[in-house]
């Protein structure tokens, strides 16, 4: 008998050419219509297409690393201006990538987290210290976060105080990368016969590129000067490790890249993810409870608590909220694949090697037939370990994927569950102006303009 073959069913298209597009937040859009469309479906803009594969099965084919690989959107290419060849941004055909892999993976072992985490807490106090000094005026969240992870990488990874609580106005660095960051986002909405002049925007991406390049100079410098800390860091696996295998170093133009690359990727994306986690804690006051409970079981009414190691491990239940936070509002907003080989996605819809397709975190974070009837529910159960071990592991992928997946993950959801553990402790939250959340995209998102005001908890509720 002669199997008759299902007719293949063509993955819809949508134009988006007259809709007006926003370009500050197009991860609205994008979840507007992967709600009318479903998670699969091709995005025409101006007869340029983008496949939008990010329902659980989409998800898992993408994983496939056999087939597919890392893809770098335009944003990420245009990144490269600041981090070249460096781990997030090198092609997948670089030979540097394999080598600062395996040359800085020490960096991220559990024995190394354990070495941060006194610094760690030592950043998070400056945090409180500015949040208790603030009294009566409002604290902006994003803001003093970003100041509190970019701390922490300086000083955990590069031995270098970026000092941001001492100032009123981000540092530098932050500003012209924030800047470089929304260039990168604008481009990938940019056509060549758009017939506007960038001139102005590119000059300027040019000028941040190097002013970053002269920041990586002083915290170098700054090593030369000081000397090798006695336990490997980043940095020093940066300048003097030799790779494991060849012996190699890494040579200097790379070794300024990885520096600029974890600089960047290891706070503005773990600084975003708090402020949501803030977002969504101030506003389930059932789910504060809980974490209060836990957090006052641990600490009691200690009022300067200096965490262990060990306490992050067991603050389970905030743990559950960051990932909860994660899954609604994952900071990275998604990640690219490209295909190996000509192959088949989800079986139906054909792809040549070299064609790529976007999973978009927050639209695979909210497959109702991952998460149920109302995926759009802030529940940190949906972490609890039993339904976290019924599901697909490739339902929640706020990391990426595969071998190019994040090295940073646990350094951030240490830090992550430290911050959050300490501040539920010490303070109440106060939402005078019932703050609607608005997304800021730039690469990475975060609350826009989200501010609070806190009070100590004292004596302890
Ligand atoms: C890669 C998300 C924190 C360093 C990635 C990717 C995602 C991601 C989605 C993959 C991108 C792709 O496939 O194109 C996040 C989130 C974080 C976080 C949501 C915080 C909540 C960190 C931290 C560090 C870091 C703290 C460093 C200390 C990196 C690096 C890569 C990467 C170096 C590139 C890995 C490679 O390609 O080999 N991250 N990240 N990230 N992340 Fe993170």
């Amino acid at each position: 008998a002669v199997a008759t073959e299902a007719p293949i069913e063509p993955i819809p298209v949508v134009d988006v050419s007259q809709m007006t597009l926003d370009v500050r937040s197009p991860i609205e859009l994008s979840l507007r219509l992967a709600l009318q469309n479903g998670g699969v479906y091709i995005r025409r803009y101006h007869g340029f297409d983008i496949i939008s594969a990010s329902s659980l099965e989409a998800a898992i084919d993408l994983s496939d690393e056999d087939r597919f690989e890392k893809y770098m959107s335009i944003g990420q290419q245009t990144v490269r201006g600041f981090t070249g060849d460096g781990l997030f941004t090198a092609f997948n055909d670089e030979p540097n990538w394999q080598k600062a892999h395996d040359i800085l993976l020490p960096a991220f072992s559990g024995s190394a987290l354990r070495r941060y985490h006194t610094t760690m807490v030592k950043v998070a106090k400056r945090l409180i210290g500015a949040w208790d000094a603030a009294d009566d005026e409002f604290v902006d969240v994003a803001d003093d976060m970003t100041r509190m992870t970019l701390d922490t990488i300086g000083l955990t990874g590069f031995g270098y105080d970026f000092s941001s609580f001492e100032r009123a106005e981000p540092h530098p660095f932050v500003s012209a990368m924030v800047r470089g960051l929304a260039y990168s986002q604008s481009l990938e909405m940019r056509r060549p016969d758009d017939g506007l002049d960038h001139s102005a925007a590119d000059a300027e991406f040019k000028a941040d590129c190097d002013f970053i390049a002269s920041v990586v100079d002083e915290v170098i410098e700054a090593r030369t000067t000081a000397g090798t800390p006695t336990e490997d860091d980043m940095l020093s696996l940066m300048l003097e490790t030799p790779h494991p295998v060849s012996g190699e170093k890494l040579d200097p133009v790379n070794a300024r890249y990885q520096v600029v690359t974890f600089l960047a990727a290891g706070h503005e994306t773990t600084s975003g993810s708090l402020a949501f986690a803030m977002y969504f804690l101030v506003n389930h006051p059932e789910v504060l409870r809980r974490a209060r409970a836990e957090v006052d079981a641990l600490w009691g009414d200690t009022d300067e608590v200096t965490p262990s190691y060990e306490d992050i491990g067991n603050l389970t239940y905030v743990r559950q909220v960051f990932n909860e936070s994660l899954r609604l509002w994952p900071a990275a907003a998604g990640f690219s694949r490209q295909a190996k080989v000509d192959t088949t996605l989800l079986g139906r819809h054909p792809m040549n090697k070299g064609d790529w397709a976007v999973v978009l975190a927050p639209v695979l974070h909210r497959d109702p037939t991952v998460w149920g009837d109302n995926p759009n529910a802030f529940d940190p159960d949906h972490f609890s370990p039993e339904r976290e071990a019924a599901r697909s592991v490739h339902a929640f992928k706020p990391f990426g994927t595969g071998e190019r997946a994040c090295i940073g993950r646990q350094f951030a959801m240490h830090e992550a569950v430290l911050v959050l553990g300490l501040l539920i402790h010490r303070y109440r939250f106060l939402d005078p102006e019932s703050y609607q959340l608005r997304i800021a995209q730039r690469l990475t998102m975060k609350p826009a303009d989200f501010r609070l005001k806190v009070r100590r908890r004292v004596p302890a509720e």
